[in-house]
């Protein structure tokens, strides 16, 4: 009998270690040994055949094999419940110390940054924002703009003639025209036109073949010069920092009379000049131009210069960008190289 509970507490062992590699496997093993049937039951029914004195001893040997048997499958238990949670994690398993991927975010062109400021400055002031073709045809950019055909003053402008009476639009400028007939006749006018214009232009650091502009235009009764002058210093400041100083310079534009270039203070040297390079030792910058307009514009779209006066100005955005954010050359606005986009 001693033997019996000893082989089958060796066979029970064995079949534990080895035979046991899934839990399934496993229970089969418990049910063989200590199921109802199991071999260990089964010892037991023989318990009445053996002598009375020797009953304590084998009870005994019995009871230290079962209870090692049922340990030894709790730990196996265990052991395989723990590696088949392994197994089903391994997979899905993520290495926490890799760094992050880096979501790189776009942002606003260095133009369009420009020209929100510029938007935000005039509508502040309670001007409209104006649109209009970039194809356009000659009599807006040119004609209604006191330009008619043989003017000498088209050669200021080269321009990228569709057929002969279309054109990519050389100026902002005819969004004026069509502002004015746009609205009921001498009625008041606050707005900006900002666009694309085009010009057979060299491309170089300070030329484009393609740029962009932002028009004024204010008409009204009794509008003067110093309401231009006023409108134009407040916005150059604005833009530039109150220690911004403006400069007027008679000029001509055949759409305004009369007419002024006007110059704000350097921006690097702040006006004193001496050694600059962005001023070249003047201390001014051209910035924009300007006038009030011209009488035969304003009744070519129906506005009566005996009620009304304005004054007009225009722009260039690039050259703003360039100023404001010390960038020497216009054509790195655009190459899209994201070494220099990424600085603003
Ligand atoms: N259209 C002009 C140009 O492209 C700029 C300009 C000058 C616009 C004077 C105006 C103005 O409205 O009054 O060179």
């Amino acid at each position: 009998m001693e033997e019996k509970i000893l082989s089958v507490r060796r066979a029970a062992r064995d079949a534990i270690q080895s035979a046991a590699s899934t839990l399934k496997e496993l229970d089969n093993v418990r049910v063989q040994f200590l199921g109802k049937k199991g071999e260990f039951t089964q010892l037991m029914k023989n318990i009445n055949q053996i002598a009375a004195e020797e009953r304590p001893k084998i009870g005994k040997l019995f009871h230290e094999a079962r209870t090692e048997i049922e340990s030894l499958i709790a730990d196996k238990t265990a052991e395989l419940k723990e590696r088949e949670l392994a197994d089903k994690l391994a997979p899905e398993s993520i290495d926490i110390t890799l760094p992050g991927r880096h979501v790189n975010a776009g942002h606003l062109h260095p133009l369009t940054l420009t020209l929100n400021r510029v938007k935000e400055i005039f509508l502040q002031m309670g001007y409209s924002v104006e649109d209009g073709p970039e194809v356009e045809t000659d009599y807006y950019n040119f004609e209604a703009l006191n330009l008619p055909k043989d003017h000498p003053a088209r050669d200021m402008q080269d321009s990228f003639y569709i057929t002969d009476d279309i054109l990519m639009r050389t100026q902002t400028s005819p969004v004026q025209a069509r502002t004015m007939e746009r609205h009921e006749p001498n009625s008041p006018i606050r707005m900006i036109a900002p666009g694309r214009v085009y010009r057979r232009d060299d491309y170089d650091a300070s030329h484009s073949p393609m740029f962009t502009q932002v028009e004024g235009l204010v008409i009204d009764e009794r509008i003067t010069f110093g309401d231009l002058k006023g409108t134009l210093e407040y916005f150059l400041k604005q833009m530039f920092g109150e220690k911004a100083r403006m400069r007027l310079r008679p000029s001509f534009f055949p759409f305004t009379e009369p007419s002024a270039e006007v110059d704000v203070s350097c921006v690097m040297c702040g006006g004193h000049g001496t050694d600059c390079k962005v001023c070249h030792g003047s201390g001014w910058l051209e910035i924009l131009g300007a006038g009030m307009v011209h009488p035969d514009v304003l009744s070519m779209s129906g506005y009566d210069p005996k009620v009304v006066s304005g004054f007009a100005f225009g722009l260039g955005i690039e050259r703003i960008a360039m100023l404001k954010y010390g960038v020497d050359d216009m054509r790195l606005f655009y190459d899209n190289d994201v070494r220099f986009l990424n600085q603003f």
